[in-house]
């Protein structure tokens, strides 16, 4: 498929899209039969050292800056493994401290859990060495978004090069991680053109996951009185990704979830078969201000429920403690 192909598929509306949601479903069965992945995500800091326009973690905003401890960390590990997700992601802001705190976590989650979680990191810009140490101790996994691969509008709302971000996911990739990237959807200034370049390069990278995620305007942001992305066109994104790079991991972002009731299950029906369950704990969560204060946060309950209503099933960890049960009876 070439770049102009992608752009009409990313226009198509009714029936022609509806036909590419059947095509991308159609790939992702193929791949991966009926099987969806949990996620588990813990926040481990709202600190940030950039100012990316679009997001409200940005260095200039003043607001409880949180810094999870190892403990904390190894804590929510378990949280996350006795409710049989089988997937710890490690997420938070781009701050120097978080390659030692959250290398120390991953090393004592791997002494006392093995190999039954996979430990996937979502930590920003490091250094090769840091990604070596964390590789070291027992990452398995990591997205870093290129978020747009325009250079002007990446340099325009992240004030660094496209270059730096480009040169940092190739580390990751020859340290052998699994790795994840993507794009946001209707950022201001982005046209679809773009948006197809976004999806092609994605696709240059070989990505084990790809997310395409809606531009939300977020309070206390310099593109707070912006407009949403467009919700048919993320989920064109999401299909279009899914014929791209057909046995990644796409997520059904909880961005879709602002938009409408039953926005993640049209992600996961445009292709998705990624659902993430926010671990964070709970006198943390509030100031983790991604989206702004009235971010949808997402429970095991809903994630399964709307796994279900897509028509996939969860892969929760099989011996795992009761919640499992308990919860999957609740959603039927
Ligand atoms: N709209 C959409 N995505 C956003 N992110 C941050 N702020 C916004 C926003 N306002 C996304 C970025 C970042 C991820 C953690 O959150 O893509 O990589």
């Amino acid at each position: 498929m070439n770049k102009n192909e992608v752009k009409e598929l990313l226009g198509v509306r009714g029936a022609e899209q509806e036909a590419l949601f059947r095509l991308a479903r159609g790939l992702r069965r193929q791949h991966f039969g009926d099987q969806a992945v949990v996620r588990g995500v813990v926040e481990v800091t709202s600190a940030c050292v950039r100012s990316c326009t679009y997001c409200p973690m940005r260095v200039e905003n003043q607001f409880g800056r949180y810094l999870l401890t190892s403990d904390e960390l190894v804590e929510s590990a378990r949280r996350v493994f006795a409710s049989g997700v089988p997937v710890l992601s490690i997420q938070g802001g781009e701050i120097p401290k978080t390659t030692k705190i959250v290398g120390e976590a991953i090393r004592r989650i791997r002494d006392e859990l093995g190999h039954q979680l996979e430990i996937l990191l979502v930590l920003g810009d490091k250094s090769h060495d840091e990604y070596r140490h964390l590789k070291d101790v027992g990452a398995d996994s990591y997205i870093l978004k290129f978020e747009t691969s325009i250079e002007e509008l990446h340099e325009r709302h992240r004030f660094y090069p496209l270059a730096d971000r480009v040169a940092a996911i190739k580390s990751l990739t020859d340290l052998n991680f699994k790795v994840g990237s993507g794009t946001i959807v209707g950022l201001p200034g982005q046209t679809v053109e773009q948006l197809a370049d976004d999806l092609m390069f994605a696709r240059s990278l070989g990505l084990d996951m790809c997310s395409a995620s809606p531009f939300i305007p977020a309070k206390n942001t310099p593109l707070a009185n912006e407009p949403m992305g467009d919700f048919q066109t993320t989920l064109n994104a999401i299909a279009v990704t899914r014929i791209l790079l057909p046995k990644s991991l796409i997520p059904a972002v909880s961005a879709l979830q602002k938009y409408q009731a039953g926005g993640q299950v049209a992600g996961l029906d445009a292709g998705a078969n990624v659902i993430t369950v926010n671990f964070t704990p709970n006198k943390d969560q509030s100031d983790y201000p991604i989206y702004g204060a009235d971010r949808f946060v997402v429970g095991l309950r809903h994630a399964i429920h709307t796994l279900k209503r897509g028509g996939l099933a969860s892969g929760l960890i099989d011996d795992a403690n009761t919640i499992r049960g308990s919860l999957a009876e609740a959603c039927t």
